[in-house]
């Protein structure tokens, strides 16, 4: 028999097909969007879901007695309390690699953004206001040769690092829990610890997931150890910067300028100084989103979710020691 999965996002109609001819689908726009009563009935007999934007804590699974996958359509699982889902041998599927080097572009372009002040020009130009020559107090950073500190060397890191090293001559420093020799070999890139990475880069770029360890690491203290020049980046988590020691932080000359896309709480209120400071990039969370990285992380998370649900499949499985326990679906 079909099983029962529930989509709680809109995606693609090729991919929705897909889901329609393997499982008894049920779509809704959001979980929020549902009555409580009726999130009952949806969720009663669900095996699958499949979805990104809600947040899906105990009190949904609470009401999902027959959950075996959730599939989402994200790299990021900091939304989810992974061991509860383990504690329930509920498998979390999730979407590495398909939007790695969109993310490493995004990030780039905020590096570039930022140095060479492109919103801040573009602004100018909107408002009417180059009248002649741009003067000095106009002028960018340069960011070929400059020394590039990456905090997370996993997969997006990389890809940062390769354009940093192989198309802008960066060299490449880097903080991790552990070494990543072929980052190492290809790029040069050198291990330091935390506050050496802060305290030498020109740039530096939040690569890293969110967890207890990651959150709040770069901080005041952190902040301040950095050069006056540089730029800090985030591509990663939002609160993994404290964002009110970062504002201050920008808005004493501690650094010289953020580009970021990501957040403590987003969406990024219209009221939050970060907003207004002509030495910061905002973006709204953007990091994969292209029609082609958007599409492929849909169909990665709808294969995930069909190869779990069928073969029990650990390829993009967060969690796969709960595969193990569970002996049939
Ligand atoms: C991810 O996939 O985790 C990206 O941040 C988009 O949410």
């Amino acid at each position: 028999m079909a099983p029962t999965v529930v989509l709680y996002e809109t995606i693609p109609p090729d991919l929705l097909a897909l889901l329609e001819q393997n499982c008894d689908l049920t779509f809704v726009e959001s979980l929020q969007s549902v009555y409580q009563a009726d999130l009952q009935t949806l969720l009663a007999n669900a095996e699958g879901m499949i979805g990104v934007k809600d947040k899906i804590g105990p009190e949904i699974l609470d009401l999902a007695p027959k959950l075996k996958v959730i599939s989402t359509i994200s790299v990021g699982y900091d939304k989810f309390d992974v061991a509860d889902l383990s504690k329930r041998n509920i498998m979390l599927m999730h979407t590495p690699d398909v939007l790695t080097e969109t993310t490493a572009d995004t990030i780039f372009m905020l590096i570039l953004c930022s140095a060479r002040r492109a919103v801040e020009l573009n602004d100018m130009i909107r408002q009417s206001q180059w009248h002649d020559d741009i003067g000095a107090e106009y002028f960018g950073t340069d960011v070929h040769g400059k020394k590039l500190g990456i905090l997370g060397m996993g997969r997006i890191g990389s890809a940062v690092a390769k354009r940093a090293y192989g198309g802008f001559n960066m060299e490449i420093l880097y903080y991790s829990r552990s070494v990543n020799e072929r980052a190492q070999k290809d790029f040069q890139a050198q291990r330091f610890s935390l506050n050496h990475v802060l305290a030498e880069s020109d740039f530096v770029c939040v690569t890293l997931p969110l967890s207890e360890q990651t959150r709040k690491l770069i901080g005041p203290k952190e902040l301040a150890l950095m050069k006056p020049g540089a730029f800090l980046i985030n591509g990663g988590r939002g609160p993994i910067i404290d964002e009110r020691a970062l504002i201050e932080a920008l808005q004493k000359g501690i650094i010289k300028g953020a580009g970021l896309d990501v957040y403590e709480q987003e969406p990024l209120s219209g009221d939050s100084p970060l907003v207004d400071m002509a030495n910061v990039i905002t973006l709204p969370h953007v990091g994969s989103a292209t029609h082609e990285t958007r599409y492929a992380m849909a169909e990665c998370a709808v294969k995930n979710l069909l190869a779990a649900l069928t073969e029990r499949t650990s390829v993009n499985c967060v969690n796969p020691e709960v595969i193990d326990r569970v002996s049939s679906y």
